[in-house]
């Protein structure tokens, strides 16, 4: 029996029956067609990826699944099961030229992509269920939005270009909740591979599979239970802090930059914060790459000090940790076994991840349980597949 602490997956399986069979309840007739995406959890390399820097994100087993049917008119009428919520939305198509971000926040994940996909979208009818936890920084908002756009596909009988699909459900992103995130989530959300991390070059949008099969080592994410906010001031405030230290260098991004040009910045009597987010991008995407090499040599010794130092790059410079993840990675760091701890994601609360060796992972558990402050909860980040239409 799992502990009450423990979030486990629902599975593929159950998922799709349980939506399936409240399609069948609320539409009175079956989905036509049904597609599951995951949540991620990123190992390195975090706010660098709205400065054309890497990132190293896993796709997770965790899931949304999305199963829908045509419905011959041009309206969409969605309803989502997530926790024991039931919510309902309906909006006109594209067509109509009104489809517009508004109430329900939560449908504007759906909408934004509806408005987005290429191709004329039909009238539809969609049940969205999912067992990712809300919150925790393991980008709910980017499997929802790449669920919908793969049910989209498979509605219209189409295949778009993965790299495409994965801007598009950023577009939406910005355009529709208003968030300026990065093209990390939507990107690892479509592409992630079982058993792999992949390392995203978001200047190239190319990406390369890291394997990750040390079967005595495990990914553990630990949910700090502290929401954050993301859509707020603090994210949007960073991407600008970062792009106006390229502004100064004259560089299209951070990507460009290098040691020296941060002590440039720092003769340039610039904004204080600005040089401590500039020192933070440069120094994260070389942490991130040679956290790839490490990890493709097997030195998980070294791929652990990178975490820690990210973290507190993170907490530092970038001042994105809080309180709550600061205390998770000095637990964690407390505990034989353990290779290294950061938090992961935007920040102000979500998750932090540490790599461990399977042996240590119920040490690791009840030293949390005994000693952090909030109410953890524990879960497993088994290198999955990224986004799939599923047979009904
Ligand atoms: C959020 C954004 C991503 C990325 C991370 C921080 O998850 O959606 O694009 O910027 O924060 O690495």
């Amino acid at each position: 029996m799992p502990a009450p602490t423990d979030a486990v997956s629902t599975g593929e399986a159950s998922l799709l029956r349980k939506a399936s069979d409240i399609f069948a309840a609320t539409f009175k007739r079956s989905p036509t067609a049904a597609v599951a995406a995951p949540g991620r959890v990123n190992l390195i390399g975090d706010h660098v990826d709205y400065c054309e820097g890497y990132v190293l994100p896993v796709a997770l087993p965790f899931l949304t699944v999305v199963v829908g049917a045509n419905n011959d008119t041009s309206t969409c009428c969605v309803v989502s099961v997530i926790d024991s919520g039931r919510k309902e939305a309906t909006f006109p198509t594209p067509s109509s030229g009104q489809l517009k971000p508004g109430e329900p926040a939560w449908a504007n994940y759906v909408k934004g992509v509806v408005a987005n996909f290429p191709g004329a979208v039909k009238g539809f009818d969609a049940v969205i269920v999912s067992d990712l936890p809300m919150g925790a920084g393991l980008s709910s908002s980017a499997s929802v939005e790449v669920a919908t756009f793969t049910l989209l596909e498979a509605l219209a009988g189409t295949n778009i270009d993965p790299v495409k699909k994965a801007q598009l459900c950023q577009k939406a992103e910005h355009e529709f909740p208003g968030m300026p995130c990065g093209i990390m989530d939507q990107y690892v959300v479509t592409m992630g591979k079982k058993d792999h991390a992949l390392l995203i070059d978001c200047r190239s949008l190319e990406s390369s599979q890291v394997p990750i099969t040390n079967g005595d080592t495990v990914i553990l994410v630990i949910n700090s239970n502290v929401k954050h906010q993301l859509t707020g001031s603090e994210y949007p405030q960073r991407r600008a802090q970062c792009q106006k230290a390229a502004d100064l260098l004259g560089f299209p991004s951070l990507r460009n930059a290098t040691s020296e040009h941060v002590k440039d910045l720092r003769g340039k009597k610039c904004d204080v914060d600005v040089v401590k987010r500039a020192q933070h991008v440069v120094e994260e995407i070389r942490r991130t790459e040679e956290c790839a090499k490490s990890l493709r040599a097997g030195d998980l010794e070294r791929v652990g000090e990178l975490f820690y130092e990210s973290h507190e790059a993170l907490r530092d410079l970038m001042e994105v940790s809080c309180p709550e993840l600061d205390q998770l990675v000095a637990i964690a760091k407390t505990v034989e076994g353990v290779y290294g701890a950061r938090m992961t994601g935007g920040g102000f609360g979500g998750s932090a991840v540490v790599l461990v060796k399977n042996a240590a992972v119920e040490q690791l558990k009840s030293r949390i349980l005994s000693e952090y402050k909030g109410k953890p909860t524990f879960l497993l980040a088994v290198p999955s597949d990224g986004a799939r239409k599923l047979n009904i």
